[in-house]
């Protein structure tokens, strides 16, 4: 697979089978992922794999925490501005519309809504994920070197034939997943990333984008 193939055919799946990832696949991936990028080499990812029976546990816990409607825990960083302004707000509309509107779910209903986003919880089915963590002194050049290895591990994912979604829904139940993986305190939870072989039985809709010139602009004096 290129490199075009593997940036085009990545999206976010949100529907796995729970044929098991080898572990070799995983080691191959994340080592050779260790070559992503980033400021004066600083590295600043900190990473776990979850399989098995402690990804079991995990997603029993969250479950349970939302059928209890338990509280989101307290936050660590921001993970969009309290007023979200133009262009953002609008996309971020469309993205909502075309999600829940790819599985009859119209705007106005919330519970429904609710009950697609649970899916987060249970790793849409995904025979493992990875969590991503970052020192909390580090600071947004080091969040960006975050996303360069996170692009680069979801790549190489796509060339082992596997897909992936990337989920700061995580974050809100930070405390669960750091009693599975007791993480040292310096470290704040980026995000989860479910990660297993696409089910094509569950109906996605592919998501847009921008048309180039509203977010590049060539300077070339022409
Ligand atoms: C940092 C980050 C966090 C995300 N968090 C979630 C999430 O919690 N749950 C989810 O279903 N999708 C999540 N997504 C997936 C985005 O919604 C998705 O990437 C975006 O809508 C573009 O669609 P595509 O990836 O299918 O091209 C996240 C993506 C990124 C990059």
């Amino acid at each position: 697979m290129d490199v075009f193939e593997a940036v085009t055919s990545r999206r976010a799946v949100r529907g796995f089978t729970d044929r098991p990832v080898p572990k070799e696949v995983l080691e191959r991936v994340l080592s050779t992922a260790a070559w992503a990028p980033s400021g004066s080499n600083l590295q600043p990812w900190h990473v776990y794999l979850l399989t098995g029976g402690p990804l079991a546990a995990l997603k029993k816990c969250a479950g349970e925490r939302l059928a209890a409607g338990d509280p989101w825990d307290e936050p660590e960083y921001e993970q969009y501005p309290p007023e979200l302004k133009s262009p953002y707000r609008e996309r971020r509309s469309a993205f909502g519309e075309q999600r829940y509107g790819a599985l009859g779910i119209p705007r106005e209903d919330v519970e429904a809504r609710q009950r697609a986003a649970s899916g987060n919880w249970e790793c849409f089915g995904a025979p493992a994920a990875l969590f991503c963590y970052i020192d909390r002194d580090l600071g947004p050049a080091q969040w960006s070197d975050l996303g360069m290895y996170l692009q680069t591990v979801m790549l190489l994912l796509r060339a082992e034939g596997l897909h992936s979604c990337t989920q700061m829904a995580w974050a809100k139940y930070h405390r669960s997943v750091a009693e599975i993986l007791s993480p040292p305190d310096e470290l704040i939870l980026f995000c989860g990333m479910s990660i297993g072989f696409e089910d094509a039985a569950v109906d996605h809709v592919r998501t847009g984008r921008a048309p180039l010139g509203e977010t590049v602009t060539f300077v070339d004096g022409d």
